[in-house]
Order: C-alpha cells, then structure tokens, then sequence
C-alpha cells in the first residue's frame, strides 16, 4: 500500500506539545492523526483542536505498546512518517518509579518501531531532550557535546536516541529525526490549549502561572548561589508555538527527502537564557500579578546554566525560534487565566 504523503501519526497528541504540533501541521497542509491512552492528557484538548482548527479530530485511544492496533493504525489512514511524543517527563517520578518509564518510554518505542517497520513506515520524528546532555561542561551546547544521564527519565531518551541509531545502522532506509527540546513554555495565542500538569507542577513555569492566577501561594526559588549572573538557574525558555514549528520543519525535511535520506539530530531552543528571576519578572509584566517568592536551597539534579547553540537546526531545517520571554508570559498568562483549573 503506498502511504498519503500528508498522513503523519502524532502518538500522544493530545498532550502539552503533541496539541500544539497538531494545530501547526494543520497549517501547514498535512492530516494529523492521534493515539493518546489520556494517561497524562486531558481528552477535553480534542474540542478545543477542533475549535482552532474548524475540522473534526481523528483520535484512536490506546497505548503506544499496542503493536498489532498501531501497525493497523497505520495502514488504516496510510501514514507516512510518525512524530512520537507519547511518554512520561517527571524526572522525580522516575526516580521513585523507574520502571514505569523503562516500560512506557524504552518499551513504547520498540513497540512502535515494530509496528512501523510491519507497515513499511520508516520515518520518524522523535521527542528527546537537552536532558541527555547531563550536566554540560560548557553553554551554548551543539549537539556534539557528550551526553549522559543522571536519572532514569533522562536515561530512557538517551536509549531511544541509541535505539533509533542501531536501526538506521541496521536498515538506511529509515529517516530519523531526532529533537532535542530545550524547556518549552507558553501556550496557543487562543489561549484555548496550553500545559495542564496534574498536581503539583514541577516545572518553573506553571508553577509561576499558578502563583499568578492565585492558585498557590509563593514560588521556591530553588538556589540563588549559581554562578549565573544573579545566582538562579538559567535556562532556555522556548515558546512551545516555535517548538511545534521545529516539528512541521523536520517532518516536511524527512518526508521530501525520499526513502533513505538524510537523518538529523538537532537542538531546538532559541539560544538564549533566562535566569528564574528573569521568569519571574516577565511573567508579573505579562499578567500585571505579583508573583511572591522564597530562596530555597538547590534542587537535587540540578544544572547551573543549559541553553542551546541552535544554529544546526537553522542550517539543516531553515528553522529558528521568534517568540520572546514576554510572548511566553503573555500566552501562558492567557491560558492559564482563561483556563484557571486547567481543562478540568
Ligand atoms: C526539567 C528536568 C528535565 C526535563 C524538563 C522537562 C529536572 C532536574 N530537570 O528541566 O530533565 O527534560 O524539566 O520539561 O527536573 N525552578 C524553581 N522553582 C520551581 C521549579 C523550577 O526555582 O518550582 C528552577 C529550577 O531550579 C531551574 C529552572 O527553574 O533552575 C527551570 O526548572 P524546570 O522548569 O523544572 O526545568 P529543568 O530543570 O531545566
């Protein structure tokens, strides 16, 4: 059977950056397709994607490990080439639970790989990390730095980056696109979607949205004695609007490329880094609500400073990210306002 070239399955679609992806690839003229098990997504995101997009969703509810279902899936609607976001993202929870990460995240992939090679489908965009460059000796970072891994969830992206490299060795007529996400934030300008962690979050920026809307009381500032400018962490906020972007760049990059062509492993992040008082100031310009804080000792794990020289992606996918701290904060302040309790 010969594929649709507009075809791509997004597995876990229906999550924080799998939702914002669908809309660009709609955009961009392709016919998305999603599995979500909802495991950490919400399925009230399905109306809001129809609601910015103004045609029905097609989403199949199963576990990415259902290998027969996905290879079916993917005959079913004639896919040409999958963009795997589907797996879990707490480092802390994969510490207490490292197995289920072995298992969603290691075992999910070779599941889909099965499933894909059954289907003569070889083209995949797959959702990795800066996190595999452990605690770097230098920023900015390109992408032929030494990775390592401090944790189990860090662990398991850097399986899958070696994963899809031994198959590649095995079968060149796979196309692989590997994308290293620095630390994605914000949300649609509809304001419609956006993040939702459940719980508590453990990433800085909801957690500051949270603050702001009113939801919890004050931020941990966890460290003021990096050696960074003002002694906070800085990192690479990319807006998650340039992130999905980076996605319709590389799968329009492998798919017009032909069988066997040129694999990549790129960074995506702006290049630029912005310490946690940095958040903290734009996100209170953006909203026009005090965000309180407290200095707190170090969290366990983490780095001083992680920023991205992007510049292979501008090069290879004529990518680059164009969103400011303050449209972060404005977009996140959006949907966090409009959707105070999430999509609940
Ligand atoms: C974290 C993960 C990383 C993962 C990424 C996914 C850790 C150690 N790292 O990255 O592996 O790929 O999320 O999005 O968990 N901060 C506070 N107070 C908070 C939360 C964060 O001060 O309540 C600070 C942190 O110390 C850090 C910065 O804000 O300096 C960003 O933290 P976060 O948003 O959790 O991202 P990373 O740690 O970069």
């Amino acid at each position: 059977m010969t594929s649709n070239p507009n075809s791509i399955l997004l597995t876990g679609g229906a999550g924080y950056i799998g939702s914002h992806t669908y809309v660009a690839l709609v955009e961009a003229g392709y016919n998305p397709v999603i599995l979500d098990d909802f495991s950490n997504s919400h399925p009230a995101v399905l109306a809001r994607l129809e609601r910015i997009t103004g045609r029905p969703v097609v989403c199949e509810r199963r576990d990415v490990a259902d290998t027969a279902f996905v290879q079916a899936m993917l005959q079913r609607h004639a896919v040409a080439a999958v963009v795997h976001f589907a797996g879990f993202k707490s480092v802390g929870e994969s510490v207490a639970q490292p197995l289920k990460y072995y298992r969603n995240n290691v075992g999910g992939m070779v599941s889909l790989l099965q499933a894909m090679d059954a289907a003569n489908c070889r083209t995949l965009v797959f959702s990795s990390s800066a996190t595999v460059y452990g605690d770097p000796a230098s920023v900015p970072i390109t992408e032929d730095f030494p990775t390592s891994h401090t944790n189990p969830y860090g662990h398991t992206k850097l399986v899958c980056e070696d994963m899809l490299a031994a198959l590649r060795t095995a079968n060149p007529a796979w196309q692989v696109g590997v994308l290293r996400y620095f630390n994605p934030v914000g949300a649609h300008p509809s304001g419609l979607i956006g993040e939702d962690p459940s719980g508590i979050p453990n990433n800085l920026m909801p957690y500051v949205a949270q603050v702001a809307v009113g939801r919890r009381p004050c931020l941990n500032v966890y460290g003021n004695d990096y050696a960074t400018p003002d002694g906070t962490g800085v990192r690479d906020y990319i807006h998650v609007q340039d992130l999905a972007q980076g996605h319709v760049a590389a799968s329009q990059a492998l798919l017009d490329d032909g069988e066997g062509g040129d694999s990549f492993t790129v960074n995506l992040g702006t290049g630029k880094g912005h310490s946690v008082l940095d958040v903290v100031r734009a996100f209170e310009q953006a909203s026009g609500r005090p965000v309180p804080y407290q200095i707190m000792p170090r969290r366990q794990g983490d780095v001083a400073q992680c920023y991205a020289d992007p510049a292979l992606a501008q090069r290879l996918l004529g990518w680059r990210a164009t969103h400011s701290l303050a449209d972060m904060c404005a977009d996140a302040w959006r949907w966090q306002s409009q959707n105070p309790e999430g999509y609940e």
